[in-house]
């Protein structure tokens, strides 16, 4: 080499993928006029599409992942006994180390533990705090008769605010809320690991310590949503100065320690497409998840999963942890992201750890909320390129458990969630490249009315006309 500039070191600064592809999946290639029909019968509601009508699937990362060789080896290694199957033995191996809980069952996804708990831990009358709401877990809080009360800090619900750590509690909302009701009438602390409906927004470990002392003080617990855990850890890491030299898997094991359980879709982090667990760390507690594990869910040591299903998870938490796997992971969100900042389309800022968050309000200032934006920006998504995203606005935060008014939360977001190690730079490109065609024609938009309306979590199944 005879070019300086060939010879001098240079730091690595791709987050390039630590993985080849070994299969692939078609896809099927759809007209205008094809997606136009198809969204129309879906009543405007992405979630009413069929999977086979859409290019680019960003509606979800939850069970959309892409397993590995090692995963894949692990499910022919199925133990499929009804009871103490090893597959069992080895995920509760890999939670104990990694997370750090003494006690866990499985359960089939998220939600089966968020049952298991809330119907353990409240009881009528009570109130849980957390840093924002995330859908299934206050239906089941409040399906055991609690109320949620969300004490994250204002910024979360500020689309442009820059805080690092949109996820952070407010300690003084906290405080305020145990002056009201007082400490007995509040089961647990309900604390999300990077924030789902803030944007993917991530919690610091300094705020979580504080939270655990003031809960200790009280004697309160702290429940973890663990969900998007790894992720937060990978924030932490990068944006808290005492851990920038960490490795991810020591700050997951530290942040853990701040809370007395968790529940977890294993459909995220984990990187498989069905498994969840709950995990506990007082033993009376753990009694009596195992007790009721058995009407909802299936044997203690199961929970619902097949012992396949376990041993990928139990692989997949491995894979999830490395340090290279988590950069490329957000690396490819941030991506996005920024494309979509260079060419001034409104986004949900900083760019979280798992989507991009469209900021509907300023993309489509002309409809109210009232009429649905954010799930007209869906809607149009799809009949532009075949991008499936969601809503994540005021169809999703749904209505008042006492009131029956609709919320109209702040935030009115499209979620574009980008599923774990599936998709290529190229398709972000082409995303990219949609959502700013969309931006570009957004005047002629209008917005939608709701025809169908389901009594629960009525995002996944409503149905909406153009107005
Ligand atoms: N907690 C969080 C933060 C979640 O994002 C989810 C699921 C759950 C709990 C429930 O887990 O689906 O396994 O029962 N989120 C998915 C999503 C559905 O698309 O964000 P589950």
């Amino acid at each position: 080499m005879t070019d300086a500039k060939h010879t001098s070191p240079r730091r690595r600064r791709s987050w390039a993928e630590p993985y080849k592809i070994k299969v692939v999946e078609p896809l099927k290639m759809t007209t205008r006029a094809e997606r136009e029909q198809a969204i129309a019968a879906a009543g405007y509601n992405t979630f009413l599409l069929r999977s086979e009508d859409v290019y680019i699937d960003l509606l979800t990362d939850s069970g959309t992942a892409a397993m590995s060789d090692y995963q894949w080896a692990g499910m022919m290694l199925g133990d499929e006994a009804y009871a103490g199957s090893k597959n069992f033995y080895n995920l509760e191996a890999n939670i104990q180390k990694y997370y750090g809980y003494r006690y866990i069952v499985p359960t089939h996804q998220g939600r089966g533990a968020e049952n298991i708990l809330s119907q353990i831990l409240i009881k009528p009358g009570d109130y849980i705090p957390g840093n924002m709401y995330f859908t299934t877990t206050r239906l089941h809080q409040e399906l055991a008769g609690g109320t949620f009360v969300d004490v994250i800090i204002d910024e979360a619900h500020d689309a442009q605010s820059l805080h690092p750590f949109k996820g952070n509690i407010d300690l003084q909302k906290l405080t305020d809320l145990i002056e009201r009701v007082g400490a007995e009438r509040i089961p647990y602390i309900s604390v999300a690991g990077t924030v789902n409906m803030a944007g993917g927004q991530p919690i610091s470990m300094a705020n979580l310590r504080e939270v655990h002392q003031l809960a200790q003080t009280h004697g309160i617990r702290i429940i973890l949503d663990a969900t998007r855990a790894v992720e937060n850890a990978y924030f932490i890491q990068q944006r808290e100065e005492d851990y920038r030299n960490q490795a991810i898997a020591t700050i997951l094991h530290e942040f853990c320690s701040y809370t007395d359980g968790c529940t977890m879709s294993g459909k995220k982090d984990a990187l498989v497409n069905i498994g969840g667990w709950l995990a506990l760390n007082d033993y009376n507690l753990y009694e009596e998840a195992r007790n009721l594990i058995v009407i909802y869910e299936g044997l203690h040591t199961y929970g619902g999963m097949a012992g396949r299903d376990m041993e990928a998870m139990a692989r997949g938490i491995e894979e999830s942890v490395k340090d290279d796997h988590i950069r490329a992971r957000i690396g490819q969100v941030e991506y996005l992201g920024q494309k979509l900042l260079d060419w001034g389309i409104p986004i949900v800022v900083p760019i979280g750890g798992h989507a991009i968050y469209l900021d509907a309000k300023r993309f489509l200032p002309q409809i109210p909320q009232e009429q649905f934006p954010a799930q007209r920006l869906a809607a149009e998504l799809y009949v532009e390129a075949g991008i499936r995203a969601m809503e994540r606005g005021i169809v999703s935060a749904g209505r008042s458990k006492e009131t029956g008014d609709n919320y109209y939360p702040d935030l009115e977001l499209v979620r574009l969630t980008i599923p774990r190690r599936v998709y290529t730079q190229a398709h972000m490109d082409l995303t990219a490249e949609a959502v700013e065609e969309v931006y570009y024609n957004r005047d002629r938009l209008r917005g939608l009315k709701m025809i169908y309306e389901p009594k629960y979590l009525r995002f996944f199944q409503a149905r909406f006309e153009l107005l």
